[in-house]
């Protein structure tokens, strides 16, 4: 797949992640194969006002390219100087974020609020489009009806004014999380655009994505929940693509999976944040596993990145 002139190496696409898709998550899941990393949504009033937190957020690392980060906001003033500041700062795609349904942006008019107001949204995609010479995507869903119409409207207007590429989450506004995504939504869009569409929403098992792509003639697919404890599900899917029977990671590359990504949240971090960000993380990697409920107990209390990597060895230990 090609956006703009990013040549992925495949169609495999992490999503973007609020409070989960920062720089360690996204390197992890880059070796695990992925074509293109999203960075969870950061704050275009936020980078305006160089605000120190969203402005951390841009951290990035040339090992994670290509990779793409993701803006939201209402005002094209405020996006386009975010997205002048994202490309300087080295994304390689500037991502605009119509999906998000969560009360606090959509009562600032960003989000998926855009999609209700397709004048303002076209404002802001051609203020970004027009603040810099990267790819620039958008991010959206079905709108407020599940028909997709306003997925279609929104679509088109997005190729019309330039942009790259559309990434279709085929939910409504209402839905937030729940119910299935309707990926014949994804079909639609797909078949009026001619850059490319990735498809989004309920890949959970490596058939799934050869099963989006083949169903709804997108050209990417993306993957999300699916990812959190499960990152294989990258090169999980990439062999099932390639005709291979994918194989499910042994005991011993999930132990080390999990020591080298305690051990890159503490670089990245700071061991004392790390160990809380981790006492959550860590046990999205042993689910369904034996024990689990006794590990993430115990992960619940760390304190050092030593114990961390203490608790992760003797839970291994006692599986094994
Ligand atoms: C915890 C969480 C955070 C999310 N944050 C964002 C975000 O920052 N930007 C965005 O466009 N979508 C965000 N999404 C939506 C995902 O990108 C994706 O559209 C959704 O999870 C459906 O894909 P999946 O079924 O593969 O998880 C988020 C979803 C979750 C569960």
């Amino acid at each position: 797949m090609k956006i703009g002139n990013q040549i992925l190496e495949n169609p495999l696409v992490l999503a973007p992640m609020a409070g989960v898709g920062d720089l360690p998550f996204r390197l992890m899941i880059k070796s695990m194969g992925a074509g293109l990393v999203c960075s969870e949504m950061v704050s275009a009033n936020g980078i305006f006002r160089n605000n120190r937190r969203s402005l951390e957020m841009l951290c990035s690392h040339p090992d994670e390219k290509p990779v793409s980060f993701q803006i939201f906001g209402s005002e094209p003033t405020a996006m386009a100087h975010a997205a002048a500041l994202v490309a300087k700062n080295g994304a390689d795609i500037i991502d605009i974020n119509m999906g998000c349904a969560v009360r606090k942006i959509v009562k600032n008019g960003a989000g998926v609020a855009l999609m209700e107001q397709p004048e303002q949204a076209k404002r802001v995609m051609a203020a970004v489009r027009g603040a810099t010479d990267r790819p620039v995507t958008v991010k959206i869903r079905s709108g407020f009806t599940p028909d997709g119409q306003r997925a279609l409207l929104i679509a088109r207007m997005a190729q019309d004014i330039g942009l790259n590429a559309v990434t279709v989450h085929p939910r409504t506004a209402g839905q937030g999380f729940s119910g299935r995504a309707d990926w014949s939504v994804i079909a639609r869009v797909a078949s009026a655009l001619s850059i490319p569409v990735i498809g989004n929403g309920d890949i959970v098992t490596p058939a799934d994505a050869a099963r989006m792509m083949e169903s709804t003639g997108c050209d990417g697919a993306m993957i999300g929940r699916a990812a959190w404890g499960n990152p294989w599900i990258f090169c999980q899917s990439l062999d099932y693509l390639a005709g291979i029977a994918p194989k499910e990671p042994e005991l011993a590359m999930r132990q080390k999976l999990m020591k080298d990504f305690a051990s890159a949240c503490a670089t990245h971090y700071g061991a004392a944040h790390a160990c809380r960000i981790l006492r959550s993380r860590l046990t999205w990697f042993v689910k369904g596993l034996p024990e689990a409920r006794r590990f993430r107990d115990s992960i619940t209390r760390i304190e050092s990145l030593d114990q961390v990597m203490g608790l992760v060895d003797e839970y291994f230990d006692c599986l094994a």
